[in-house]
């Protein structure tokens, strides 16, 4: 098999984020599906995750229903637990709401809300703390990638935010590898040829030593199956390609009939 010791036991992680789409009445439609989804044909070693917006949180949970194989998650999330901090939802808050796990990090919270490396890392200190699971999302700018640094900036970015950590914690991190530049409506699809080099380098450094590694930025039934098979990856973070229910159940299902999910072993 592999020298990744999730990629060889561990589960398969597809999950998806909403970002800032979707009312209570959608939420609860895809909920409902999937639930019944997941109810009918089980999950095997695939962990499906999804992450709605604030207002949407409860109503998804609740149709989610109780003991869900689905984890349920937030986009983000303050590292101080309560206080003057307007506009800001803390961990121990979203776990009172239902949430069990933390987006951290996602570039687009980078650029437009001043996260860095130190917010991050404040935030999977604080996620871990409180017993959700961190989802640290990492990647380069397309400037980046020209100037041919981009494992380095991975790498910084992941031992920045994990800086601190026990060896303990650090297993209960996922790492979402998302180049910006392969992310949304103006990204373009990676190949899985450009993605070997940064998996390859996060492997060696986190593969054995988190509890996964995925891949986000315009993933979609086309190319999933093929983004799966990359060695280190353990999982897939979904935006547009998932939004529609349909989408995220061909996903699932593409991934549990993967090679991948069907390795013997598991944790
Ligand atoms: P996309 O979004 O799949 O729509 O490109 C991915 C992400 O931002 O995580």
């Amino acid at each position: 098999m592999t020298d990744q010791g999730q990629a060889s036991g561990g589960p398969l992680w597809i999950g998806t984020s909403w970002k800032m789409t979707k009312g209570i009445a959608e939420a609860r439609a895809f909920a409902r599906g999937l639930s019944d989804h997941v109810r009918r044909h089980g999950t095997a070693r695939v962990r499906p995750f999804v992450i709605p917006s604030f207002t949407a949180l409860a109503a998804t949970r609740e149709e989610l229903g109780p003991d869900s194989p689905v984890l349920l998650g937030v986009q983000n999330a303050h590292w101080e637990d309560e206080g003057a901090w307007t506009g800001e939802v803390s961990v121990p808050q979203a776990k009172d709401a239902g949430a069990q796990l933390v987006e951290i990090g996602h570039s687009e919270r980078r650029e437009h809300f001043n996260e860095t490396t130190e917010t991050t890392r404040l935030k999977v200190a604080a996620v871990l703390a409180h017993g959700l699971v961190p989802l640290l999302c990492i990647g380069e700018s397309a400037e980046v990638k020209r100037s041919g640094d981009s494992s380095r900036f991975i790498l910084e970015q992941a031992a920045g935010a994990l800086d601190g950590l026990t060896v303990e914690q650090v297993t209960r991190v996922l790492i979402a590898y998302e180049p910006i530049w392969a992310i949304g409506d103006k990204g373009r699809p990676a190949t899985v040829d450009e993605l070997r080099e940064p998996f390859a380098d996060l492997g060696r450094e986190y593969g054995a030593r988190t509890g996964g590694l995925l891949y986000g930025g315009s993933v979609g039934p086309d190319n999933a199956e093929d983004l799966l098979g990359i060695e280190q990856v353990t999982g897939l973070f979904i935006g547009r390609a998932a939004w529609q229910l349909p989408g995220y159940l061909r996903i699932l299902e593409m991934t549990a009939a993967h090679p991948k999910a069907r390795g013997v072993g598991s944790r």
